[in-house]
């Protein structure tokens, strides 16, 4: 598993205002939006594209573009609805399936309660999205679930990461460089209630309200 920690200015300041318990819904919704742009232009290097020709007012010349099949961008539900729009805006061409996963705030277990997915994801690069890379259950399982069903590639991109959780994919995982997690910070640890420390909170919440 390779991990990539945006180490940026920008990054760092979107982040902490994120953080800021004082920060409000539309905000904290526009800031998150922002933040996985800038995410999304790290974690799309190795996006899968190719040679074109293309003739420029003055002349031809050779130019990239993405090839097919589209990278399927998959929200896990429903904090990671809140990642979507960032990262369609720079990958326009992808296309969205959805995994709807919730933990068992006792157990901390990640169960699987929605799936709209296609069916066969045969040299698809996949690219999840999930805000909050806490226990890393619900990472290990979606990801596991997109290899079952053939993708080539999946990239995690997370806001924020629990060296706890790190380290469980890691386990998971073991050291297949198809998995790559793509996060804006690596934060100190996991509170007994599985929530990250310093963290932001619960992300959903701080996102959509509490429910
Ligand atoms: N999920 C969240 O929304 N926040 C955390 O800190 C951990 C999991």
């Amino acid at each position: 598993m390779r991990l990539h920690i945006a180490d940026h200015p920008l990054v760092a300041h979107k982040l902490t205002v994120l953080r800021d318990r004082g920060t409000d819904s539309p905000t904290f919704r526009r800031l998150a939006d922002e933040l996985v742009t800038l995410l999304t232009y790290e974690a799309t290097r190795d996006v899968r594209t190719a040679e074109v020709a293309i003739t420029t007012p003055v002349g031809p010349t050779t130019g990239t573009h993405l090839t097919s099949p589209k990278p399927l961008v998959v929200p896990i539900l429903r904090a990671g609805l809140g990642m979507l729009d960032g990262m369609t805006r720079m990958l326009p061409t992808a296309e969205v399936g959805f995994l709807g996963m919730i933990r068992d705030e006792e157990t901390l277990q990640a169960t699987t309660y929605a799936n709209r997915l296609p069916d066969d994801l045969s040299g698809r690069q996949c690219y999840v999205l999930d805000p909050m890379l806490a226990t890393g259950g619900t990472l290990a399982a979606a990801i596991a679930y997109l290899f079952e069903r053939g993708a080539d590639d999946v990239t995690a991109i997370t806001l924020l990461a629990a060296p706890e959780g790190l380290e469980a994919l890691r386990q998971a995982i073991g050291d297949d460089d198809r998995v790559q997690v793509v996060t804006a910070a690596v934060d100190e640890r996991l509170d007994e209630n599985g929530y990250i420390v310093p963290g932001l909170g619960d992300a959903g919440d701080r996102l959509y309200g509490v429910v």
